[in-house]
């Protein structure tokens, strides 16, 4: 039988519509279940939603509707949230669905057989929006420790759980299994909860009735953490199918935000060694997303919405963006500028140029076809030699959730693969007529490739998968799986197809410009990319290595020479592609004062879309021409390697005023 991996989420409240950190957690369970999946396991995903109890009934009374209703309509925007995201669940488990009300009432009854349930009265605070039963020693400043929101005084019969029975059990199983509660700085807080001595939790409620009633008591309905902490037991067919459940459970993994780790290392613990079923493996506690400084929430006005950024950088950027920049399990900072400067970097320049440029020498040196390898040299052995130790270090990481220290071991890769492009310089090769290393060079980029495709499905499997397809491979990559990375894979004579680059470069007004170009630059610096580079150089879809474009050297000139150019900064307003001229691509520019139409010959290396609003330099006194019929009043300047398949703008490092000279 195959190894099984069973990941879960929390199913949230649809107490309102999700924000950028519900999308945070699931994506982060999505790409575990995808990893898991390429390793070859049996893997099974639960998501779904939480949607009994008091504040959820209130909100749906706030918006005069049934709760039934309102929970449809919340859930159903869950659910296309998650399909925009490409969230690969197996499973939606809602809570109102009579396969789950069976089996929470099953519970219920079984653990009161036990002995383990009985019924008293409480008499203590609650908070409504955590859901939580609170002493009054443990608030602060009366409010609800968790939260800070003000709590409600309970007084009302209620079934009890005798979490106090099994507490020494519990602190011996987290003792004797470290990898029980992740990180190790949530299982010292756990250890230190233990040490207060666990009070019976309060299972029932009496004073409203959106919930599962009490089998033997329908006065009361089932408290709705009890409730909820049980789907990851209907999910997987507990008293419903025996097959799966047998196959599936224990969980391995429990993904959670920080905030609940208590319900799901001590009351779910206890709920389930009650019903003598074992413990999950693991319960992972991960940090939060905070924007600017601050919790997200509603009264801040501080919400992001997924949906929008979906709508603007694509589903795989964000994913991407979320795994990558927070550090996986402490508290992450959310920013636009962060997003956009991780993006350019990552994906625009290192990820981007790496197949922009490998597809075009590919055209250009062996008419797109992938060449069988020549001899190698040294510097050829070490890209295949880093590649396997990458793939090796990704796995561990993956395993043992080092998330972040995976997606670097990759991108370290692809640093490496940019700079093996201008140190064995194609061009050169091509120029000396040595065919055969050339053919080993290029060789060795589509391979890395085609790995790089694989190592980032997790995060991005859409975009792996277009490149899987842009490097003309069958199938795909899920299929294909972590076993393929093995170095040498790539059959030769595939047909590598040059496309639209898969992240434009995201350019921004202000403040946004500067952060993004940080970001590039910083990449440059990180990744070792070609020294010399504009960072505007380096996330344009060529990168020209300062090898590539050696220049010819020119008579010199006078400063008066160059003077007579009247070089201005200018504003991309409008662009389109000249009809009849695939090179081509007229442009309307903003000279500071003056508008002015220009044709340039980049139409291979950038399209029209991605330069409206950018800032180019142009030569302002060149005598107008026509192209193709279309009038040119100037020139714009871009640098390109010596053999034409990569260039790049020459750009103003900093946002400047159109009609700004250059001198
Ligand atoms: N319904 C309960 C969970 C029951 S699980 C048996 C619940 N729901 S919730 O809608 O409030 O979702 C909380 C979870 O959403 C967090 O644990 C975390 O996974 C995710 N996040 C909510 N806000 C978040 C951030 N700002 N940052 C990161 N994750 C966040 O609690």
């Amino acid at each position: 039988m195959r190894e099984t991996f069973y990941v879960t989420t929390p199913i949230y409240y649809p107490s309102d519509r999700l924000h950028i950190g519900h999308a945070y957690t699931t994506t982060i369970a999505d790409a575990l279940a995808r990893y898991h999946r390429l390793a070859g396991r049996d893997v099974f995903f639960l998501t779904g939603s939480d949607e009994h109890g008091q504040k959820i009934q209130r909100r749906a009374a706030e918006k005069g509707m049934p709760p039934q209703k309102y929970v449809d309509e919340i859930v159903a925007s869950f659910q296309e949230l998650w399909r925009r995201l490409n969230i690969s669940y197996d499973d939606f488990i809602r809570t109102t669905e009579p396969r789950h009300e069976r089996v929470v009432q099953h519970i219920f009854r079984r653990i009161q057989e036990k002995g383990d349930i009985y019924k008293s009265e409480y008499e203590g605070w609650y908070c409504t929006p955590c859901e939580t039963f609170w002493l009054e020693r443990q608030l602060v400043d009366g409010k609800c420790p968790d939260c800070g929101r003000p709590v409600e005084l309970l007084r009302e019969e209620s079934y009890f759980f005798r979490l106090s029975r099994y507490q020494e059990r519990l602190r011996r199983h987290i003792e004797e299994h470290p990898e029980f509660i992740q990180p190790a700085s949530r299982r010292n807080e756990m250890l230190k909860f233990l040490d207060q001595g666990l009070e019976d939790l309060c299972i029932s409620r009496t004073t409203f009735d959106w919930g599962i009633p009490v089998p033997t008591d329908p006065r009361h309905v089932v408290y709705v953490w009890f409730d909820a902490l049980s789907n990851y037991l209907t999910g997987v067919g507990y008293l419903q199918d025996e097959e799966k459940f047998r196959r599936y459970w224990p969980a391995d993994l429990h993904l959670v935000g920080k905030e609940i780790v208590r319900f799901h290392t001590i009351i779910w613990p206890i709920m389930l060694m009650a019903l003598d079923l074992p413990l999950p493996k693991t319960v992972f506690g991960h940090g939060w997303l905070i924007i600017e400084g601050d919790k997200m929430s509603k009264s801040k006005g501080n919400v992001v919405d997924p949906h929008l950024l979906i709508d603007e950088f694509g589903a795989d950027a964000i994913r991407y963006f979320l795994l990558r920049e927070i550090s996986f399990g402490q508290d992450g900072n959310f920013s636009r500028s962060a997003l956009i400067q991780r993006l350019n970097s990552d994906l625009a320049n290192d990820l981007g140029n790496l197949i922009h440029r490998t597809a075009a020498m590919l055209e250009r040196y062996f008419q797109g076809q992938v060449p069988e390898p020549g001899q190698a040299e040294d510097l050829d052995l070490e890209l295949p030699r880093l590649a396997g130790q990458v793939v090796e270090e990704y796995r561990r990481c993956m395993e043992t959730y080092e998330l972040n220290e995976a997606w670097a071991a990759v991108w370290r890769l692809i640093g490496r693969a940019n700079k093996y492009i201008d140190e064995a310089a194609p061009w050169a090769l091509a120029r000396q007529g040595q065919q055969d290393r050339l053919a080993r060079v290029m060789y060795n980029l589509a391979e890395t490739i085609r790995l790089v495709a694989i190592l980032v499905y997790p995060a991005m499997p859409g975009t792996a998968q277009r490149i899987w397809g842009q490097l003309g491979l069958a199938g795909t990559v899920e299929e294909a799986g972590l076993a393929a990375c093995q170095w040498g894979r790539l059959p030769a004579g595939l047909r590598m197809r040059r496309e639209p680059p898969l992240f434009p470069r995201i350019e921004e007004e202000g403040e946004g410009v500067e952060a993004g170009r940080a970001g590039a630059g910083r990449s440059t610096a990180r990744e070792g990319t070609a020294p010399g580079q504009t960072p505007a150089q380096a996330a344009s879809a060529g990168v020209p290595a300062a090898s590539a474009s050696a220049p010819q050297p020119l008579p010199e000139i006078t400063l008066e020479d160059f003077a007579k150019l009247e070089l201005r900064v200018a504003k991309v307003l409008a662009a389109e592609r000249v009809a009849g001229a695939d090179k081509l691509l007229k442009l309307q520019i903003d000279l500071g004062g003056e508008r002015r139409q220009i044709v340039a010959g980049i139409a291979l290396h950038y399209r029209p879309e991605e330069l409206v609003g950018r800032l180019i330099v142009v030569v302002a006194n060149l005598k107008p021409a026509r192209l193709k019929g279309e009038l040119s009043q100037g020139m714009l300047l871009a640098a390109s390697t010596e053999d034409g398949t990569a260039l790049g703008l020459v750009v103003p490092e900093r946002p400047l005023p159109p009609g700004s000279r250059v001198k």
